[in-house]
């Protein structure tokens, strides 16, 4: 049963849709997961990459998800459905429901870390943080209920719907986190050795670059900026006909690129000011961050505020993922919100168990397990959804938009409450982008990858 469309429940102001909607842009994406990625990735040529993606496949792409999701006001295999009926497209939504609960399953896990590490300067002062980092996340004991609490914690905010969950919350929140990364900033560039951290970052090195550099910066960008399966159609169908598409999305894309980029500052000149190795991977934020509160005054606190507003972050971010799930329950069958979300969010604990048990707490999904190039259930995971599905998705839905809905039909919907903004040049090379540079250049580099060639 589909729910009307004037019973849709719809955000409370543009200020609401830009801070829930870069609320779950911002999150682990841009603190946790691009800094290691990019310590990973050879620093600032993964940057520059990483950039390149945004400004010319995510941004163009990011409209055609807002377009969608506004003009079917629904989930993304309803949007679909709306357009096609009873086609195979509707498969690319199940793609997207089914890549949402995936990404939350082990980004809930990551979560529950964060949330535990609130706590770790006054639990455990003294101890060296990649030592303790490792134990930490081996304790099933700590990691499962962290996990757990974190889950309810994201089926609470869903349970109360748009305006009164979702949006209140972002509100709040995100300005807080602002501030408390410019603090972070200062002490860690002006650690002494800070200069090597910021060479790494800023200065590129592009012998650096191959294939896998650029599928995970491409994948990263699709990360950070939550696109690829749905999750702003779905936000883009709550809004109103007349909010400004361009100029709200184009707010998402800058403050999530702004805090990812000033993440890298926050991390990097510690990293090197603490002669530890940028490339150590998902442990990265968590052993060095504490490492530059040890060396703050008021460390203990600052380090607890810190990791309360990444709780946070994650949690819009969380919010999102099951919100697209949910949606899709909602709309498409008799489920009301409450069963959904308590169903959905369920579920989704169940499949993050494995995520949860691969650092240390079982010895086979930690080190026994390793599939394109990733080691440990949990990594192996977020290449497997966070690159390669946000990817495929994006794919699949910028061709559907493309080429089966079509580009007028969308710029159409983009016209719409742009005040005369949306014309002319800016339509060709938007309609440019999403026909034939989005498309080709996932598909270039999927094939490269795909036949070695990169
Ligand atoms: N973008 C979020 C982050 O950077 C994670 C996220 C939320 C996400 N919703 C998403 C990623 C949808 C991909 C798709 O932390």
């Amino acid at each position: 049963m589909a729910t009307p469309t004037a019973e849709r429940e719809q955000w409370g102001s543009r200020l609401g849709f830009v801070l829930a909607a870069a609320g779950s842009a911002i999150g682990l994406g841009n603190i946790w997961r691009f800094p290691f990625k990019a310590g990973e990735n050879g620093g600032a040529a993964f940057v520059i990459i990483y950039l390149i993606c945004i400004a010319f496949i995510c941004l163009p792409y990011l409209f055609a998800e807002l377009a969608l999701g506004r003009n079917s006001q629904k989930n993304p295999v309803g949007a679909i459905a709306a357009i096609r009926k009873k086609t195979p497209w509707t498969l690319v939504g199940g793609l997207c429901v089914l890549t949402g609960v995936f990404i939350l399953s082990y980004y809930g896990v990551v979560a529950g870390w964060a949330f535990g590490y609130i706590f770790k300067g006054f639990v455990a002062p003294a101890v060296e943080s990649s030592e303790y980092f490792s134990s930490f996340i081996a304790d099933t004991a700590v990691v499962l209920p962290l996990f757990a609490l974190f889950m309810l914690l994201t089926i609470s905010v869903v349970y109360g719907g748009v305006e009164k969950g979702i949006e209140r919350w972002a509100k709040v929140l995100m300005p807080i986190l602002l501030t408390l990364m410019f603090v972070v900033i200062i002490r860690a560039v002006t650690l002494p050795g800070a200069g090597a951290g910021l060479d790494f970052y800023l200065n590129p090195d592009f012998s650096k670059i191959d294939g896998t550099v650029v599928l995970e910066a491409l994948g990263q960008a699709f990360f950070s900026l939550s696109l690829g399966m749905g999750a702003m159609i779905t936000y883009g169908s709550y809004l109103p006909k007349r909010e400004n598409l361009l100029v709200s999305g184009g707010y998402v894309a800058l403050f999530d690129t702004g805090i990812a980029l000033l993440a890298g500052l926050m991390i990097f000149p510690a990293v090197f000011a603490m002669g530890q190795d940028p490339s150590e991977g998902a442990a990265l934020v968590f052993v060095v961050l504490p490492n530059v509160f040890d060396a703050m005054p008021l460390g203990t606190l600052i380090g607890a505020v810190f990791f309360i507003l990444l709780s946070i972050a994650a949690l819009t971010s969380t919010v999102s993922l099951l919100e697209v799930v949910v949606s899709y329950f909602v709309d498409e069958t008799t489920w009301s919100r409450k069963q959904s979300v308590w169903l959905v969010g369920g579920f989704t604990f169940l499949v993050g168990l494995p995520s949860a048990l691969s650092q240390g707490g079982s010895d086979l999904l930690t080190n026994q397990i390793s599939l394109f190039g990733q080691t440990g259930f949990l990594n192996i995971m977020d290449y497997i959804w966070g690159n390669l599905a946000l990817a495929l998705g994006a794919l699949l839905l910028s061709i559907f938009v493309a080429w089966v809905w079509g580009t007028r039909q969308a710029v159409e919907e983009l016209q719409i409450g742009a005040d005369g903004m949306f014309s002319g040049t800016l339509v060709s090379v938007w309609t440019f982008f999403l026909k034939f540079v989005c498309p080709l250049v996932i598909a270039i580099i999927f094939g490269a990858i795909a036949l070695g060639v990169i």
